[in-house]
């Protein structure tokens, strides 16, 4: 029964902004860490890469900020509501040239998919940006507090399959994308692993259909 209104409730992008910003106060805390880590600088382009219903572009320029998520209905609903580009786009392909963006934010999209997938998305991240370009990634972690029974329950029956630890989602990262900061964190009642990266621009890029080779540190 819970479980079908939360799908309920994600497939209304305005109801699931509600809800969202209810249990994790607002975002206070992931909008902090967002402009800590993606300090807004002219001329910068940002991608969000699954920006749902578009609640985070607000904390970039319009003119620099470009939102792509697989959910029509979300793209819609962000066009309507937020200055921005909006696209439905699948994140496992990209369909941005080579070096393209300045930044990158993942919010709670690798939680979504199964590790190859996560991996076809980080190496398509590093594809797009540019040398020593930055990437903020914020993936759900299993609660922490035993306490927190909203934030157990919310997991036991939230529609993400793919709940890793902090360590999980390190062992994902591609090797040309480099681990600045990483912590862990409480947003309302939901416990986040957020790694700050930056692209080596001297590391060859992994593209998505070639095989891995030992030079880049495959994993
Ligand atoms: C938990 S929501 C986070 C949305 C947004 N980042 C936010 O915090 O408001 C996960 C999002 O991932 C999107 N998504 C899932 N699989 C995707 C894929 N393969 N490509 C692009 N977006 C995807 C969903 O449509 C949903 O909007």
């Amino acid at each position: 029964m819970l479980r079908f209104t939360i799908e309920k409730l994600s497939n209304h992008p305005g109801l699931f902004l509600f809800c969202r910003a209810i249990l994790e106060g607002n975002f206070k805390a992931i909008r902090q860490i967002i402009r800590d880590r993606l300090p807004v600088e002219p001329g910068r382009r940002i991608l969000d890469v699954a920006c749902g219903p578009g609640a985070f572009s607000v904390l970039f320029p319009p003119e620099s900020y470009c939102g792509v998520d697989i959910n029509q209905r979300y793209i819609s609903y962000a066009s309507r509501h937020y200055r921005g580009s909006f696209s439905v786009m699948d994140a496992r392909k990209l369909e941005f040239d080579d070096a393209s963006f300045d930044d990158a934010l993942i919010f709670g999209l690798l939680h979504h998919l199964n590790d190859e997938d996560a991996k076809t998305v980080l190496q398509g991240l590093s594809r797009i940006l540019k040398p020593d370009g930055r990437a903020l990634v914020i993936e759900d972690i299993p609660t922490e507090s035993k306490l927190n029974l909203i934030g157990h329950l919310i997991h036991k029956v939230e529609n993400g399959h793919f709940i890793r630890s902090a360590d999980g989602y390190r062992h994902l990262l591609p090797a040309e994308l480099h681990l600045q900061r990483e912590h862990v964190f409480r947003s309302g009642i939901c416990d986040y692993y957020m790694a700050s990266l930056i692209l080596d621009g001297s590391a060859p890029v992994q593209r998505p259909d070639s095989p891995r080779t030992n030079e880049i540190g495959g994993q």
